[in-house]
């Protein structure tokens, strides 16, 4: 396994650029399942979880061939239907291929995804909206056995937004008999892309973006190509990277227009951020303020950049509550950057920051995707030594955010332990 190792204090300066979306990427290669031909999808990050995503419909039978960070996805042949417990146990969204597989094939064995690290992660809502298009489900050892004629069109009301259960019943309904409405559907980016990826294979969706979107089914749909819209995330965890270290970081293919709350929230704990044209310029320097937040579905603040805002409250001045309203247990990186030094109380779902004059650099360990990169971000601010194990969870969701790092002048390396 590999860790990180940081030596803090270093400012960054200079350009990067922000990858391809990890959470739009996922259900756009999922979508391949829905058509016949080849599909040519762009501007896809390098990702374990976008290698897993591959293996799983590979497993299906699907041709996948990639240079770069352009895939090739061909589901003419003759598909399988089962996403096994080894795969989908390693990448939860694997849940992804559930809707497409019963919208086409008419029926799938997907392993339930268990929870993981920063929550339940139930799925209720995905199975209840595919029991309202006419799918019969059963759960046996550990499996989502689904069958279905053809799939009709039904009104969806979601109890919460989910994200991936909007997703899964988009794609579903958009082969289904009649039209689907989902109310109070997730209204991300990630399923904008998605729909416009579906509208161009011949879908039709409208109301994508907003919390009441309408499919109406058609007969068949098509291969197309298709570029993935940059990862907002990334983004911010850049920007963030940038107020920690009084850096100036000029940040190309960046989604501004995605980041409203975040960039308000990074504004007003001091941070200049300006679109310059070309690029987005993030510049950290000034003391960082402390600021409340409260991690909502979009349009709000993204319970994904949580951690991250975390560590720049750790070094703002006074004291900043943040709330965390979407996952029951996403603080586990709260203990870790204690033993750097925070001032961090938890009470329930809330954490109480009292901003330190500085950080300093320890050994910890990952946990969790976005923990992960909490912990190299406050590697970066801190004094002295770093180590960050685990890295395999910062692999999943960031292309290779060391190397970007070291790029903008971190003094941050990988190095392979010994497993
Ligand atoms: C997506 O997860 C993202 N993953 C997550 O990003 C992100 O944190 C999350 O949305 C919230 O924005 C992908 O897009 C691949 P949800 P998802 O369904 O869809 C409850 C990252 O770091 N819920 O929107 O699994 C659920 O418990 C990852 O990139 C149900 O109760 O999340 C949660 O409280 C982490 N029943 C809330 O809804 C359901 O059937 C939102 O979850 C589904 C969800």
């Amino acid at each position: 396994m590999d860790k990180i190792v940081i030596k803090g204090g270093e400012r960054l300066i200079g350009e990067v650029e922000v990858s391809g979306s990890k959470n739009a990427a996922l259900p756009i290669f999922a979508a391949s399942l829905l058509a016949e031909g080849s599909n040519l999808f762009t501007n896809v990050p390098h990702l374990m979880d976008v290698r897993t995503i591959v293996k799983v419909l590979k497993n299906l039978g699907i041709k996948i061939s990639e240079d770069g960070g352009t895939y090739r996805i061909d589901a003419t042949e003759a598909l399988g239907y089962e996403a096994p417990y080894d795969l989908v146990k390693t990448m939860r969204a694997s849940i992804l291929v559930l809707g497409p597989l019963v919208a086409r094939m008419r029926r799938a064995a997907v392993s339930l995804p268990g929870g993981c690290a920063i929550g339940a992660r139930p799925i209720n809502l995905h199975l209840r909206g595919l029991e309202a298009m006419g799918a019969k489900i059963e759960l046996r050892h550990g499996y989502i056995e689904a069958k279905a004629d053809r799939l009709k069109g039904a009104q969806i009301s979601f109890d919460t937004p989910t994200v991936t259960g909007t997703e899964n019943l988009m794609m579903a309904a958009t082969l289904a008999e009649g039209k689907t409405i989902l109310q109070n559907a997730a209204m991300e980016p990630e399923v904008v892309d998605l729909a416009d990826v579906l509208n161009k294979m011949g879908a039709k969706i409208t109301g994508a973006g907003t919390k009441l979107i309408e499919i109406e089914g058609v007969e068949s749909l098509e291969a197309v190509e298709h570029s993935i819209i940059p990862d907002r995330i990334e983004a911010g965890t850049l920007m963030v990277a940038a107020g920690l270290t009084r850096g100036n970081i000029r940040m190309l293919n960046c989604p501004l227009f995605h980041m409203e709350a975040v960039v308000h929230k990074l504004k007003e704990a001091g941070m200049e951020i300006e679109s310059d044209g070309e690029g987005v310029r993030a510049v950290g320097n000034k003391r960082i303020r402390s600021v409340d937040v409260k991690t909502q579905p979009y349009p709000g603040f993204p319970t994904d950049m949580q951690a991250q805002f975390m560590v720049l409250m750790s070094l703002a001045k006074g004291l900043s509550v943040i709330s965390e309203t979407i996952f029951e247990n996403r603080f586990i990186h709260v203990s870790e950057l204690k033993r750097m030094g925070a001032d961090i109380g938890i009470q329930g779902n809330t954490a109480v920051i009292q901003g330190v004059g500085n950080l300093s650099g320890a050994p910890v360990m990952a946990t969790d995707l976005r923990a992960s990169a909490s912990l190299v971000l406050a590697g970066l601010a801190a004094a002295g030594m770093t180590e960050v194990s685990r890295v395999y969870h910062l692999d999943r969701g960031y292309e290779a955010l060391d190397k970007k790092l070291a790029k903008l002048g971190a003094d941050i390396k990988r190095v392979r332990e010994p497993d």
